[in-house]
């Protein structure tokens, strides 16, 4: 993967790793168990579960395939590995590991999982491609991704805060990404369709968040909004916490939408392959 992202990517989720579990319930939990859900995983299967955090979906996971069941979990920030490891400490069919994803060459699992993860990708069509490949012929893959709209005001909100607060313009709107093309039930189908995946179902999975003060920043220390306080002083950081609530409030925001879309499908057969 690129370095400098990849990088950048991996410092915001190295230093939001402890809040990432405190939104866990809240936000995370719910989308991970449901895409887990969307595998229709039996028990002694094979999992792969890609970006895996601190296991929303590969703790559930690795519940439905019992003891006689594999989940390798795959993060490539160690702090969120090593979270997943204090909360799975119950469930040895759950191997941690500390990897990029897109690097990871074992093959011919039952199940592929991939939460809130393939649009981090450097290429997303390659990577996921990539993943899709470790499933074997007819395993089942899901892949979870924001609909459109989702997390957006907790993002543009920050950015103001920082700008003001910094005295610096505002950050650009992020370059656009696939991810903007495909974040429509219809949209994401077909480029899941495209993927070689058959029998593809997307379920828009319907969630919001009720704004209160804690959990509208817990929304950024404990996701990769972090991205935005990095380099900023704990002073300046506080200030910005201030900031960025006190214009949710003078603008009447109460709610978060964080639906996102499940997307689920079955690979090919030996043949087609
Ligand atoms: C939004 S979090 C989602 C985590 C978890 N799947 C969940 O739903 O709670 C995205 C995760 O992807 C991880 N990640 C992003 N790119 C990755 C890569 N190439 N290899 C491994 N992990 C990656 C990040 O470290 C982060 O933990």
């Amino acid at each position: 993967m690129a370095d400098d992202r990849k990088e950048e990517i991996q410092r915001a989720f190295d230093a939001a790793a402890a809040d990432f579990t405190a939104l866990g319930r809240h936000l995370w939990e719910p989308i991970g168990a449901a895409t887990a859900a969307a595998a229709r995983l039996r028990p002694g299967d094979r999992v792969f579960d890609a970006c895996c955090g601190t296991g929303a979906s590969a703790i559930p996971a690795a519940r439905q395939v019992g003891a006689d069941g594999v989940v390798d979990a795959v993060d490539m920030s160690g702090p969120m590995v090593a979270e997943l490891r204090r909360l799975s400490a119950g469930l040895p069919q759950l191997r941690a590991h500390e990897a990029d994803v897109t690097e990871w060459e074992a093959e011919a699992y039952d199940a592929v999982l991939c939460g809130l993860g393939i649009f981090f990708f450097p290429d997303m069509t390659a990577g996921t491609d990539r993943l899709i490949r470790l499933a074997r012929p007819g395993g089942r893959v899901a892949l979870t991704v924001w609909r459109d709209g989702a997390m957006q005001l907790a993002g543009r909100y920050l950015g103001r805060a920082v700008a003001a607060v910094t005295n610096t313009p505002p950050a650009k709107e992020r370059e656009p990404h696939l991810l903007d093309r495909i974040n429509q039930v219809d949209s994401y189908a077909d480029w899941l369709t495209g993927r070689g995946l058959v029998d593809v179902e997307v379920v828009a999975h319907e969630l919001r968040l009720a704004m209160t003060p804690e959990l509208a920043w817990l929304v950024i220390i404990g996701s990769g909004f972090r991205r935005g306080l990095a380099g900023l002083d704990a002073d300046t950081v506080e200030a910005v916490r201030r900031q960025y609530l006190d214009l949710l409030r003078a603008d009447g925001v109460t709610e978060l939408d964080t639906t996102t879309l499940i997307g689920s499908g079955t690979t090919g057969s030996a043949q087609e392959q």
